[in-house]
């Protein structure tokens, strides 16, 4: 038996794939485009590894889609690979349509027409798990319940108005074509991996080299953090025991303001990695321009995914981000392999001008 990921040199897809192989022994097809945010780095343990099979392809290449399914008997798609960083979709959202929506259709095509031939056992067994997001549905009100799978799909960004493209995609498969589908949508993840381009990994690494802590409007935004592990272990839940055609929502209960966020982080760091003068790196915080359009607030009720399958998150946000912290402090290699010139010049692009 064989999975085939999409997406598994990226942050969530290579935690994913190395959990993946390090719980069973079922080989696992990992393709991926490697585009700026992929990294073969974050998996070098793999190497010569005969259970995982790496394949640097465009989930939207049809054909070799769906050779890679017919030649490795793929039994389950989990779907990770996707353009990700809302800041990125407001700068130039066509990698994001090209991506998330696009892609997505080819793959879903692909995995149709694989889908269809299948002996009718293979085929009832057969599973395509969607990886998507809690910003499909919009932002909340600070006494808004969090969102279950019934909220309505309001998303806000060109990022998370593709995953809701991509979602109402997978859904229509399954109503039309009988695809066996499942969709997730979970919230903010940290952990090892993650690229220094968000929130948590930009701010530890801003502090340790002296630069500013960029916050963004009055930095009072609410995410729901879910260490990325505990995504990985709900994903393998869903994959084994949901329910056809059924949406889970993931999420660790876990909410904080950005600034209450970034101030653990220099608190932790404060104590780890204490500043050559002693000082808190909560001197580093600078307050810039508001992201367009920024939702105020996300928040995920895992209930269901609770009652129906017994899956319940590890980490607590204080332990989860204390690992984090650790696990940057502890490979520096990587993050500095990580920052090319291409990044540089991001980070030009995002930050200059905010103020
Ligand atoms: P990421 O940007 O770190 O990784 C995305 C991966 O997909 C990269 O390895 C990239 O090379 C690959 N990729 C991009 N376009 C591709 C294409 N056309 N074909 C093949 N591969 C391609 O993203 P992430 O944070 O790991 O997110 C993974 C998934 O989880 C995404 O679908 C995202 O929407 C979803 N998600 C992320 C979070 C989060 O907090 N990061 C939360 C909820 C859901
Ligand atoms: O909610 C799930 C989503 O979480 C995923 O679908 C996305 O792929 C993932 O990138 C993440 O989106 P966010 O926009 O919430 O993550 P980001 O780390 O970019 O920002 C987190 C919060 O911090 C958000 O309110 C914006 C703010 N922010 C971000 C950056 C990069 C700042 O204040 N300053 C910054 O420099």
């Amino acid at each position: 038996m064989t999975i085939l990921v999409t997406g598994g040199a990226g942050f969530i897809g290579s935690n994913f794939v190395l959990d993946w192989l390090a719980a069973n022994d079922e080989a696992l097809v990992n393709v991926d485009k490697l585009t700026y945010a992929g990294n073969p780095e974050n998996l070098a343990s793999l190497q010569g590894d005969p259970r995982h099979l790496f394949v640097q392809a465009d989930i939207g290449d049809f054909a070799r889609l769906s050779a890679l399914l017919h030649d490795h008997a793929i039994r389950a798609v989990v779907n990770f690979a996707a353009e990700s960083h809302v800041d990125r979709s407001i700068h130039g959202p066509e990698d994001f349509i090209q991506t998330n929506i696009v892609g997505s259709f080819r793959l879903l095509e692909a995995v149709r027409g694989y889908w269809h031939e299948l002996p009718q056992d293979a085929k009832l067994a057969f599973r395509f798990l969607h990886v998507s997001t809690d910003e499909v549905y919009g932002s909340l009100e600070k006494t808004d319940p969090p969102f279950t799978e019934r909220n309505q799909y309001q998303p806000n960004s060109p990022y998370s108005a593709s995953k809701a493209a991509s979602d109402h995609l997978v859904r229509a498969y399954h109503h039309t074509y009988g695809l066996p589908v499942l969709t997730t949508n979970c919230s903010n993840n940290y952990g090892p991996y993650h690229f220094p381009e968000k929130l948590i990994p930009l701010c530890i690494q801003n502090a340790l080299a002296g630069k500013p802590l960029p916050i963004y409007g009055d930095g009072r935004q609410i995410r729901d953090w879910l260490y990325v592990k505990d995504h990985c272990s709900a994903i393998r839940t869903v994959l084994a025991k949901g329910k056809v055609g059924e949406i889970y929502n993931i999420g660790g209960w876990n909410e904080k303001a950005n600034l209450d966020v970034v101030h653990t982080l220099c608190r932790i760091l404060d104590e780890l990695q204490p500043r050559p003068d002693g000082l808190s790196y909560a001197k580093q915080i600078t307050f810039v321009t508001d992201r367009p359009g920024h939702d105020r607030r996300y928040a995920i009720d895992a209930g269901k995914l609770q009652r129906e399958l017994g899956w319940q998150p590890a980490e607590t946000f204080e332990t989860g981000i204390r690992k984090t912290v650790g696990w940057y402090l502890e490979h520096q290699d990587w993050v500095q392999n990580v920052l090319s010139g291409d990044y540089q010049s991001w980070l030009e692009k995002n930050y200059a001008g905010r103020g």
